[in-house]
């Protein structure tokens, strides 16, 4: 078998790790032919391949970014018409492949649906800082962009303290607040705001100023990029930060950790991850098993059919075992 390897959206720490998983098995275990696809789905429509070989998925494990380039899809989604003629199809018979593997979030699967119900062989994997890819527990790139926001947020600890400030830091997310839950609770933040639970500024302002009364002039707030602001035309953290200085009268300074979380080497969390889901692609592969999304479910590899994932987001359930605990705690998410 002759397969097709993509990786399509926002890049993260993981994708090379992907490549590999899913090359190295197909190479070596199953005797296939692999190809990389460059540039997410315009490489397909430019025939832009090269050919993939136990060389060039060496020493990529550890890297950041992706060996094949990244592109956003929406231009790409505009050429998917049902007919026989669509240029897709033609370029995709015109290759030779037998399926393609498409590394990507939300708008990658959705793409990726598409594709298989024109009648391509697809076989998705999930990836994204973000974690809000439905149907799997977890997606490779958010334990990564997790260690490095918490690392971002145990350093702003030291500096608020020293100035007896509130230091306000917003992190990567888009809709989703998994990366603001999960690193906000383990960097100790004082104050979480998630996209998925509504807030009341007073209320956090009233944390703060309760800390103050408490001795503890300095807070950390971490904001998801996502939450809902007045003034859409700033940044939520500008907007937060300026009503914090402004109502409490405690000097607050804010931090935008922006593509920091995407960039860099994968942790080793990520680097079994996404082993593991490439590995598996490559078995649905050869068990003609197309149409599906790779996922972890209940910790385990699993797959699902794609067209289940298409345009469905996974949010942070308002309850939330670590958004009671925190509750408990005196953590604010600001009710
Ligand atoms: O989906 C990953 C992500 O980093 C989001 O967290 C963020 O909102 C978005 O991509 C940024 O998109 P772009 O890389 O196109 O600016």
């Amino acid at each position: 078998m002759k397969i097709g390897i993509l990786s399509s959206g926002g890049d993260c720490p993981g994708i090379n790790a992907t490549i590999r998983g899913v090359g190295k098995v197909a190479i070596m275990h199953y005797n296939m032919e692999v190809i990389g696809i460059h540039n997410g789905f315009s490489g397909l429509l430019q025939r832009d391949f090269s050919a993939l070989n136990e060389r060039s998925l060496s020493g990529i494990l550890n890297l950041g970014g992706t060996i094949l380039g990244t592109s956003r899809e929406k231009s790409f989604r505009k050429l998917i018409v049902p007919d026989d003629d669509s240029i897709i199809k033609k370029r995709y018979k015109e290759s030779g492949l037998d399926c393609i593997v498409c590394i990507g979030g939300n708008g990658t699967q959705k793409t990726s649906n598409m594709l298989s119900e024109m009648g391509l062989n697809i076989i998705g994997i999930p990836k994204t800082i973000d974690n809000d890819v439905w149907g799997t527990d977890i997606t490779f790139g958010f334990d990564t962009a997790v260690n490095i926001a918490t690392e971002a947020i145990d350093r702003l600890h030291s500096t608020a303290n020293a100035h007896k400030r509130v230091m306000v830091v917003e992190v990567m997310g888009h809709h989703a607040g998994w990366i603001a839950l999960y690193a906000g609770m383990a960097g100790g933040a004082d104050v979480i705001l998630l996209p998925e639970l509504s807030y009341d500024i007073k209320q956090v302002n009233e944390v703060i100023m309760e800390r103050a009364r408490q001795g503890k002039p300095y807070s950390i707030v971490v904001v998801a990029e996502g939450v809902e602001i007045v003034d859409r035309k700033m940044h939520p953290t500008d907007y937060i930060a300026r009503k914090i200085e402004k109502e409490t009268g405690i000097e607050t300074r804010e931090t935008v950790l922006g593509y920091i979380q995407r960039g860099g080497n994968p942790s080793p969390f990520d680097r079994n991850l996404a082993t593991r889901l490439g590995g598996h692609a490559a078995e649905l592969i050869a068990e003609g098993r197309f149409g599906r999304m790779v996922c972890i479910k209940g910790g385990k590899v699993d797959s699902i059919p794609v067209c289940e994932v298409a345009g469905k987001l996974k949010l942070v359930p308002p309850r939330h075992e670590l958004i009671i605990q925190g509750e408990r705690m005196g953590i604010s998410f600001g009710k």
